[in-house]
C-alpha cells in the first residue's frame, strides 16, 4: 500500500485528500492520501520517511513550502526558481522537490479561456504563494506585472528576483487587465480589503486565489463593481492534477464529480 501525505499548520481545512483518494480509487490504486498537522521540527523526520520508502509523496502547503527545501536532494527547476515546494517524489536514490502551483495557475486561467499575454496584471500580496504566480505570468508573455503588499520589504524583496515587476503602495490602484488577490485576507471573510474597485476598468477580471469561502469580500465587491470573477478552485484541482501525474504517472480526470468534492461550491 503506497503512502501520500499532504503536510502543513493548519491542515484542517485542506481539501486536497478528497481530491486524491477520489482519483485513487477511480484509478483502482493500492495507496492512502492523508493530511498531517505538522510543527517546523518535524520535517526532517517526515521527509526521512520518503527516503526510507514508508511514504511514497508528500505533498506542501502553507507555511512549509520553503521550509522543506533544506531536506531535499533536488529541487526541479521550477522550485528552484520559486524557492516554492508543494510536491516530494523520490527519484532513483535521490529525494526531489517540484512546483506545481505554476502549472495549476497556468491552467486554471486556460480552463476560463483567458489569455495574458500583452496583459497588464495586478499582483495584491507577497506571500508565498506569488512566486508562482508571477513566474507563470513571466512566461505566458504578460506585459507588466505590479505588485502590492502591505509590508512593503516583502514585495521589495521579490523585486529582487523578478527585476521588472513593479511596485505599488498598499491601498492605491493601478490601470489593470488582471487584479489578483494573492492575500490570506479573505480566508477571515469580516476582513475588508483597502482598495478602490471603481478605478479599474469594467472588463479586468479579478481573481481569488482563494477557494474557501467561494467568494471573498474582494471577488464579492469585485462583482458589485461589474467585474469578472474568478477564484482559486481550479488552480486548486490542477495543482493537485500534477501532482497526481508526477507520483502515479496516470492523468486524472477533471469532471463534475470532482468538482463536486470540493463541498464549498
Ligand atoms: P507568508 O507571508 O508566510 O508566505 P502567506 O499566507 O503566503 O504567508 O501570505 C500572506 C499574505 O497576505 C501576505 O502578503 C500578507 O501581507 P504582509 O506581508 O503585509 O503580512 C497578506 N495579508 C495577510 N493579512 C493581511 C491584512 N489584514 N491586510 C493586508 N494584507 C494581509
Amino acid at each position: 500500500m503506497k503512502k501520500f501525505l499532504v503536510i502543513g499548520n493548519p491542515i484542517e481545512h485542506s481539501l486536497s485528500p478528497e481530491l486524491h483518494n477520489y482519483w485513487i480509487k477511480e484509478n483502482k490504486l493500492e495507496a492512502t492520501y492523508k493530511k498531517q498537522l505538522l510543527k517546523k521540527e518535524d520535517l526532517e523526520d517526515v521527509i526521512k520517511d520518503l527516503r526510507n520508502e514508508k511514504i511514497q509523496g508528500i505533498n506542501v502547503t502553507v507555511p512549509f513550502k520553503k521550509a522543506v527545501l533544506p531536506f531535499l536532494d533536488q529541487q526541479t527547476p521550477k522550485a528552484i526558481l520559486t524557492q516554492s515546494v508543494n510536491t516530494i517524489f523520490k527519484e532513483g536514490d535521490s529525494v526531489v522537490g517540484d512546483n506545481t502551483d505554476i502549472g495549476g495557475f497556468e491552467l486554471s486561467l486556460k480552463y476560463i479561456n483567458y489569455e495574458t499575454k500583452n496583459k497588464k496584471i495586478f499582483i495584491l500580496g507577497a506571500g508565498g504563494v506569488v512566486p508562482s504566480i508571477i513566474l507563470a505570468l513571466k512566461t505566458s508573455g504578460a506585459k507588466k506585472i505590479y505588485l502590492s503588499n502591505r509590508t512593503r520589504e516583502k514585495a521589495e524583496e521579490l523585486k529582487k528576483t523578478y527585476k521588472d515587476v513593479e511596485i505599488i503602495n498598499w491601498g492605491e490602484t493601478v490601470d489593470s487587465d488582471l487584479v489578483i488577490n494573492a492575500t490570506s485576507l479573505g480566508l477571515k471573510n469580516s476582513d475588508d480589503i483597502n482598495l478602490n474597485f471603481k478605478k479599474f476598468t469594467k472588463e479586468s477580471l479579478f481573481y481569488d486565489v482563494i477557494y474557501n469561502p467561494r467568494e471573498t469580500n474582494f471577488l464579492k465587491k469585485a462583482k458589485k463593481n461589474g467585474h469578472k470573477i474568478e477564484n482559486g478552485k481550479m488552480m486548486f484541482v490542477y495543482q493537485a492534477k500534477i501532482a497526481f501525474e508526477i507520483w502515479h504517472g496516470i492523468k486524472p480526470t477533471i469532471d463534475k464529480k470532482v468538482l463536486e468534492l470540493l463541498k464549498n461550491d
